[in-house]
């Protein structure tokens, strides 16, 4: 007999004979003819309840189930007289197909998410852990039904480069050389004898190679891993963390604020819709305003406000920050908050940033001192996207990375690009875990990370 998961027969309305389940035991009762056994399979919040008469053969055996035990049970799905559930099991035959040592370290209580960190292994089998991951999983399908409804095509960009396109140097090197034993060059690491005959490391950003794509294919994105050697303890870095990068060509700042928006719009609606259930859990349990949040974010139109006058607003607020604002200086998430959360109850597009706080390839604005960048700011999160028009002026590209002491030597291909029909073109980047956030009301990133990697954290 096939297994049927729970999450089906949830959506059954009518009893059935004979079903199979096959899960893991969330708790087990005694009452005095029967047991009651709380199945979960992972498939969906709800657990399957079983009644587990003493007739059963193995009704010794059932009275020992342990929390975490795994069980095949095969019954009959009536309707339930408890409250509380739809349907329940009356088994006919309970297989424990492994039964859970007592040392099973999630009980029915409720843990915080600091123990949980350390047994990121387990859990997935709790309830909260469950509905993020399986709205994780949604969240990304809903990122490539709206790029493919839009007609982007799906890059893969490298996952090891030999470029730096933040140019802030955050990298993790790759290298198969013997860190005992480092073929120097005249007192230097030798690299041209290293695997790849030069220096290699973690793609921080898939940009360079999408902007490639985008010169030729006109609407592309790219949806993968990237690597940041921050040292940086926060709520909202990650050494490893996923990022969603379109880019198009024959586009402008405008067109590329518009696509953010639409796009954080679209996956908001979207997980409202495909994860009503899990999402439930999170606004009862983990953010009381979630749902609000999320209709607001869904419904409203984005504020787009130039740096300058962020930060003559930021300068009006009679707000104590711990850090100073003024022309120049990039913004804090302290600054981001205060703007989306107190000052527009929003999400704000800050875009036009100063040139010098901003990397290389972002286009010069006429003024000379600005570049075309944005960012999008939301609620209790701060920067979600990134993002700007594209220098495609060579001679102008040149002379940025100079000053930012870039070889432009190392980049010949990418300038080669704006020497072979160079466009207008945009893009920026959405942190999946950042969106991801947004949409569950999880404050720290690493709860929403499966094995999350940060500094002095790699254990799993
Ligand atoms: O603003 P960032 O650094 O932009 C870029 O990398 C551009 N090359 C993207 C582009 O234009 N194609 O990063 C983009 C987004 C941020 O807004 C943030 O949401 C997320 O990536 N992000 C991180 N998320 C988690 N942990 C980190 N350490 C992150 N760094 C950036
Ligand atoms: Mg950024």
């Amino acid at each position: 007999m096939k297994r049927t998961k729970i999450l089906e027969l949830m959506k059954t309305d009518e009893s059935l004979d004979k079903v199979l389940i096959k899960g893991w035991v969330r708790t087990r009762r005694d009452a005095k003819e029967f047991s009651f056994i709380e199945v979960n399979d992972g498939s969906c919040l709800k657990n399957m309840q079983v009644i587990a008469d003493s007739d059963l053969k193995n009704y010794d055996a059932v009275k020992k189930l342990s929390t975490g035990s795994a069980v095949a049970i095969t019954g009959r799905m009536v309707q339930s007289k408890g409250g509380g559930q739809k349907w329940e099991i009356q088994a006919d035959a309970i297989q424990i197909l492994s039964l859970a040592a007592d040392a099973y370290p999630l009980q029915k209580k409720r843990h915080s998410d600091e123990f949980l960190r350390t047994i990121a292994h387990l859990r997935p089998r709790t309830n909260k852990y469950g509905a993020a991951f399986r709205i994780r999983s949604e969240l990304a399908y809903a990122i490539h039904k709206f790029f493919r409804d839009r007609g982007f095509v799906y890059i893969h960009s490298p996952i090891i480069t030999g470029s730096d396109c933040e140019g802030a140097g955050e990298l993790f090197r790759v290298t198969t050389l013997d860190p005992d034993n480092i073929p120097l060059k005249e007192g230097q690491p030798d690299f041209e004898q290293d695997f790849f005959g030069m220096q290699a490391n973690l793609t921080v950003s898939g940009q360079l190679s999408a902007e490639m794509f985008a010169l030729a294919l006109g609407d592309v994105y790219t949806f993968g891993p990237t690597f940041r050697a921050e040292n940086s303890n926060t709520r909202r870095h990650a050494a490893e963390f996923w990022m969603v990068e379109p880019e198009m060509a024959f586009c402008d700042l405008q067109g590329n604020m518009d696509l953010g928006e639409e796009l954080v719009k679209y996956l908001v609606s979207f997980i409202m819709d495909a994860c009503k259930a899990d999402l439930e859990l999170f606004a009862r349990f983990v953010d009381k305003k979630l749902m609000p949040t999320l209709e607001n974010i869904a419904a409203s139109e984005f504020i787009r406000l130039p740096y300058i006058e962020a930060v003559k607003i930021l300068n009006r607020s009679n707000q104590k920050f711990t850090y100073d604002i003024s022309f120049g200086k990039d913004l804090q998430t302290e600054h981001e908050r205060y703007l989306t959360e107190q000052q527009f109850k929003k999400p704000v597009i800050v875009y036009d940033y100063p040139r010098n706080i901003k990397p290389f390839y972002m286009r010069l604005n006429d003024d000379r001192i600005t570049v075309a960048a944005m960012d999008v700011l939301v609620p209790s999160i701060g920067e979600i996207i990134g993002g700007s028009q594209r220098e495609e002026r060579l001679d102008v590209l040149e002379s940025q990375m100079v000053e930012s002491e870039i070889e432009t030597t190392d980049y010949w291909w990418y300038l080669d690009a704006r020497r072979f029909g160079t466009v207008e073109h945009s893009g920026f980047g959405l942190g999946f875990e950042r969106i991801l956030m947004l949409v569950t009301g999880i404050s720290n990133i690493r709860d929403v990370i499966p094995f999350p990697r940060t500094p002095k954290n790699i254990e799993f």
